[in-house]
């Protein structure tokens, strides 16, 4: 069977999609001892011998899913050519190669998702899929209700208008307050930006909940395996919403085929590889 040569990449679990298709475009991958290039490449795992930097991929590990409560001061990526602390130091006794789903802030805390399932991944990230992101936060002075008001609706930043969001009170004193807001994007900065359009600039930033995970009293710097139920969730949330998108696309009812081959998946690691 033909594969795409950057979900090939992915599917080894060394590299998210996105960086196996910098790899390919940067030249470090080869198709039978020729540099491949164009990203739509089709190869056949069984047939063509794939190498990246001269090496050869290894089998697919199997999935590994968990989140991660990073602290302040942490980069969310796996290296930081700044020097700066990042996550992969918080994943000791982690020996799957998983890699962050999304960004947070250098000074922003919170819950990330890791995981080597770069097809699921890719499907939390789209902005199609609009997979909500809650964050606690603490803002320089009390929002009226006419400030609220328009980061419900959408603010015009200047990378286009913002989606509805959901904005809750939490708490307020003299010189600052507490607010939970729920956005359906992923945009960089987004919260803060939408904060500042507002005149309310964020002082503290905490994501406590992504699409159907929470972050519970999960400490800052600990991780933690997603349970059965959470890596389902995950999976059913991708897979609902890319089944209405095709629905509203194509006008066509949701076919079952997809539905039956949802398995239950062990909590720690899956050798299964079912599609999202
Ligand atoms: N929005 C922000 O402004 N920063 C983050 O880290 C996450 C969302």
């Amino acid at each position: 069977m033909l594969i795409r040569l950057q979900k090939l990449i992915a599917g080894s679990g060394l590299a998210s999609r996105r960086k196996a298709e910098e790899m390919i475009a940067a030249g470090h991958v080869t198709v039978n001892g020729r540099v491949v290039r164009e990203l739509g490449t089709r190869v056949d795992p069984e047939r063509d011998h794939v190498k990246v930097n001269g090496r050869h991929l290894q089998a697919a590990q199997p999935y590994a899913y968990l989140i991660l409560n990073k602290p302040r001061n942490v980069m969310s990526t796996l290296d930081d050519p700044g020097g700066r602390p990042t996550v992969k130091q918080l994943l000791p006794g982690v020996s799957v190669r998983v890699f962050p789903v999304g960004r947070l802030d250098f000074d922003s805390e919170g819950l990330m998702l890791l995981t080597n399932h770069g097809d699921l991944a890719q499907a939390l990230l789209h902005p199609r899929n609009h997979v909500p992101k809650t964050y606690l936060i603490k803002v320089k002075g009390v929002l009226t209700d006419e400030e609220i008001k328009p980061l419900e609706r959408g603010v015009k930043l200047e990378d286009g208008v913002t989606s509805p969001a959901t904005v809750k009170k939490v708490r307020k004193a003299a010189q600052n307050s507490w607010l939970e807001i729920t956005i359906h994007e992923g945009r960089k900065h987004q919260v803060k930006r939408m904060l500042e359009s507002v005149g309310h600039p964020v002082l503290k930033l905490m994501r406590v909940r992504f699409g159907p995970l929470t972050l519970g009293d999960l400490a800052p710097g600990e991780y933690r395996y997603l349970t059965d139920r959470e890596a389902n969730a995950l999976r059913e949330l991708v897979r609902d919403r890319a089944a209405r998108g095709v629905r509203l696309e194509a006008s066509k009812p949701k076919t079952s085929s997809r539905s039956s081959r949802l398995t239950p998946h062990p909590s720690r690691v899956s050798t299964r590889r079912s599609a999202c």
